[in-house]
């Protein structure tokens, strides 16, 4: 499997507190079937240029551990960026675009942000030569109140993602049935791991695939952490969206 949204790289956000903590976190990746982890650090902390600096030297010492402990798995380098007025600016740093292959960026936003507002964000990207990936989809309330906001994000462009612990009942049972009616309507194209930490929210993949092909099936929900996350890993293209309901 493929993840390409957590915080595992060690001591610069929210998520893994040092390198050990971060060496426990991919341990249990691998264990679970995760061969290729894409460190995706909030970006908009810092200024580009040092974030920059601070997320290569960090994803630098990670790999030489991993490569010391010969571990199999495989790192990326990329970032996941709050939706703000720098969104433009911070695409010309390597880590803004998924593994650096300058196509996809990763991109949150705060809770309430009306959907017109990511609709324009996703429009906006054409024009930026980038396509986004939306982190946690199931957030974003008035983002998700119909199909038709679902089918218009992603005829803009947007490729729609869903935490994983969304679905285990990792953020509480509310969210839960929340999370499998979201994935039910068929919108949500990858499922990540959006790992913190060793502990609470740590990588819960297979958990989460588990849960998601009993309400798409099987192959869809293979899909979903294995071939769609792995056209980003690579910076392939994306299979264009055709509505049924266009
Ligand atoms: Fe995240």
């Amino acid at each position: 499997m493929y993840d390409i949204h957590n915080h595992v790289l060690p001591q610069v956000d929210d998520g893994a507190k040092g390198l050990r903590e971060s060496l426990r976190m991919l341990e249990s990746a691998i264990l679970q079937g995760i061969t290729h982890v894409l460190c995706t650090p909030h970006a908009n902390d810092r200024s580009g240029q040092q974030a920059g600096e601070l997320f290569e030297y960090r994803f630098q010492e990670l790999l030489d551990e991993v490569k010391r402990l010969d571990l199999p798995v495989e790192l990326g380098l990329g970032s996941e960026i709050m939706f703000g007025m720098n969104i433009a600016d911070l695409l010309k740093y390597r880590y803004a675009s998924l593994n650096g292959t300058e196509k996809y960026f990763l991109v949150e936003f705060p809770r309430q942000t009306p959907f017109e507002i990511i609709l324009n964000v996703v429009k906006a990207a054409k024009k930026w030569n980038r396509v986004p990936v939306v982190a946690h989809h199931e957030r974003y309330p008035l983002a998700f109140r119909n199909a038709d906001q679902l089918i218009k994000l992603r005829a803009a462009g947007a490729i729609l993602t869903m935490d994983a612990g969304s679905l285990t009942g990792q953020f509480g049972k509310a969210m839960q049935k929340h999370a499998r009616d979201l994935l039910a309507t068929g919108h949500i194209e990858i499922l990540t791991s959006d790992a913190h930490d060793a502990e609470k929210q740590s990588f819960c993949l297979a958990a989460s695939r588990d849960e998601a092909a009993v309400i798409v099936g099987s192959a869809a929900a293979w899909q979903m952490v294995l071939d769609a996350p792995r056209r980003i890993w690579f910076g392939d293209d994306w299979p264009k969206y055709e509505s049924n309901a266009a």
